[in-house]
């Protein structure tokens, strides 16, 4: 048995830097030379920024080195493995000494991800060894009833994590009140949220965790069945479900009589959603799988009374189901230990944008934002100023620079305007249009409405109409009160929640950056520098040098002047596509 293991992180995001390759690579280095080392595989462990990501474990511990090409690994195996000499300079994390990266796990609990880059998610035997189906064990073992199961989700705290945060417990409390002979329990990995990718993250990196919650709650709410939405844009999400279903089935987590309780039989399939964002919402996503067009419909009735097939049943999201096998093992107390007064326990945020560390990170409610962008996050690119920051997605809104220092947690976040969401949060700099990310958002909602209700087809488009005029700088007096007006309507008139919250980003930016929508509607001018047809590139003729490569880069020819001497832009045919900005070697072209 080799002594040294090495270990490829093969996540969506490794896999999309190249991992792939890189696994291949060591695979036939291995193979070819007959090696002596064990090659194994993982899903991302969170630094989706340094990505590939090779671990070596051998006796001495374990290190994960970044950003790995073909070449560097067979660096690592020449010298770390086979000459015992590790390479520190490309060690990204490790317990044995400090690392330029480290920060991005300071102030980290890893309670849903804790498993995530640390087991092959393919192996049941590896989530076994980290203390997997060990709830379900205990269950069995003490014969611990649903109401006592009901009772620890209760206790620990947990809120939903899929937006709402309405408490888990409640939520199996009433599904297990309703009688029937069938009753569902559902796990929401619809995920469409632009910029969150923590449940496919989670459900790549650890998918046994997210079906042993789904056992638990189905044995709590006494559920017959369990189905999985997962968005097919999610095949590896979906491939490693399928692997970790099968498994389970063969050791008897699922199947007849349970861990020997006699009459819990219970099974999961998965549904494979065509990526309609609507259809996370639960009652379109319940219409989804029976087959119907994914829309909404009237609550009550709840899906707690009527569900799936007009069956009692329980719809929780991703990383809700992956916290409760560590809650039912470890203990209310466990969870609640973490977090603030009302929001118990950890969170999961996706990091985006202009940040310099993007990936997924897992700490206690309450953290103060700055920290996560800052000390996590490894602040903005290119070191630029911070602006604000979008939580919640298309459902959510922008939190400003001046609040930074708010604690992460339901309440605070909500008292800003913005949601928690599911955890997706897209950082801005000084560069991004406040007017254009609302813009963004919104046009995002627009098409994703699934058009039942008349304010939120009709309204939203035409908010969606003054904000690009506004962009491109057609603004009037009197849209930004249009906008509002329209936005209380579209709230107050729409049946679920993406019309209701479709206007959040518009206001929360009209909120906090009006000034950026008076400039482009007054004076026609994008403080960011960054709406197109609001932008003028001149040349500065004491920077000019007359090399002529900008009117060789321009694409339509608005760019004349001869070698050596000053160029000229005209601004009749200009297209502003900045083709002459980004090649000026001379800093001789402006952008106002
Ligand atoms: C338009 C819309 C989209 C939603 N998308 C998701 C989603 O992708 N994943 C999710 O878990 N919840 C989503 N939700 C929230 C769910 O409807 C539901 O509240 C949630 O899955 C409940 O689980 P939780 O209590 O564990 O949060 C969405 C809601 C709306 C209105
Ligand atoms: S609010 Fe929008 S998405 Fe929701 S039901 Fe009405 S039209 Fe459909
Ligand atoms: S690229 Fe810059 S220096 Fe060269 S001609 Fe254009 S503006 Fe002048």
């Amino acid at each position: 048995m080799a002594e040294t293991k090495v270990i490829v992180g093969l996540g969506s995001c490794g896999i999309a830097a190249g991992a792939n390759k890189v696994y291949n690579r060591l695979k036939a280095l291995k193979e070819a030379d007959n090696l002596d080392f064990e090659l194994a595989k993982t899903s991302c462990i969170g630094m989706c920024f340094r990505e590939p990501l090779v671990e070596v474990v051998d006796e001495n511990g374990s290190m994960i080195y970044g950003d790995v090409d073909e070449d560097k690994a067979i660096e690592i195996i020449q010298q770390h493995v086979l000459g015992h000499n590790p390479i520190k300079e490309y060690v990204v994390k490790t317990d044995l000494f400090p690392t330029p990266d480290q920060s991005y796990f300071d102030g980290q609990v890893k309670i849903a991800l804790r498993n995530c880059g640390y087991i092959d998610p393919e192996n049941i035997h590896e989530y076994e060894a980290r203390g997997g189906y060990q709830a379900l064990r205990k269950i069995a073992n003490e014969a611990l009833s649903p109401e006592q199961i009901i009772q620890t989700i209760i206790d620990s705290g947990l809120r939903g994590r899929g937006g709402g945060g309405f408490p888990t417990g409640m939520k199996w409390r009433f599904a297990h009140a309703n009688q029937s002979e069938e009753k569902y329990i559902i796990c929401n990995a619809d995920e469409g949220d632009p910029g969150a990718f923590m449940d496919r993250s989670l459900l790549e990196g650890d998918p046994h965790a997210v079906l042993e919650g789904m056992i638990i709650g189905a044995y709590a709410i006494g559920a017959t069945e369990g189905v999985i939405y997962c968005r097919a844009e999610y095949p590896l999400a979906i491939k490693r479900l399928n692997i970790a279903l099968a498994q389970a089935r063969e050791h008897g987590y699922l199947g007849k009589n349970i861990m020997g309780i006699q009459g819990f039989n219970f099974d999961i399939f998965i549904k494979e959603g065509a990526g309609a964002f609507v259809c996370g919402e639960e009652t379109a996503l319940m219409a989804s799988i029976e087959g119907k067009r994914g829309m909404p419909s009237k609550r009550p009735p709840f899906p707690a009374e009527k569900g799936l097939w007009q069956k009692p049943s329980n719809i929780n999201n991703v990383e809700t189901y992956a916290n409760v096998p560590y809650i039912v093992a470890n203990g209310a107390e466990s969870y609640n230990k973490y977090g603030t007064e009302k929001s118990k326990g950890t969170k999961v945020f996706a990091l985006t944008g202009k940040i310099k560390h993007g990936g997924l990170v897992e700490v206690p409610m309450g953290t103060p934002l700055r920290d996560i962008i800052y000390k996590l996050g490894g602040g903005i690119q290119n070191d630029k100023k911070f602006k604000a920051v979008q939580l919640g997605g298309p459902s959510g809104g922008c939190i400003p620079e001046h609040l930074i220092d708010i604690q992460v947690d339901y309440e605070q976040v909500t008292a800003t305007g913005a949601i928690m969401g599911s955890g997706g949060m897209v950082v801005m700099d000084e560069t991004t249009c406040m007017v254009d990310v609302a813009r963004f958002f919104l046009d995002f909602t627009q098409k994703e409405s699934c058009g039942k209700c008349t304010f939120c087809r009709i309204g939203t488009k035409r908010m969606l109409e003054i904000l690009t005029r506004i962009t491109e700088g057609e603004g009037q007096e009197g849209d930004i009160e249009k906008l509002e007006e329209l936005a209380l309507q579209v709230r107050e008139s729409s049946l679920c929640g993406l019309g209701q919250t479709a206007p959040n980003p518009v206001l929360t930016t009209i909120k906090y950056f009006r000034h950026e929508y008076e400039a482009h509607i007054r004076d026609k001018k994008c403080p960011a520098h960054s709406c197109k047809k609001l932008l003028t590139y001149e040349i500065d003729p004491n920077k000019c040098t007359g090399c002529t490569v900008c009117a060789v880069k321009c694409p339509v020819k608005a760019i004349d002047g001869e070698r050596k001497k000053v160029h000229h832009i005209n601004q009749d045919i200009c297209i502003k596509c900045g083709d002459c900005y980004n090649s000026c070697r001379f800093d001789a072209i402006t952008k106002s």
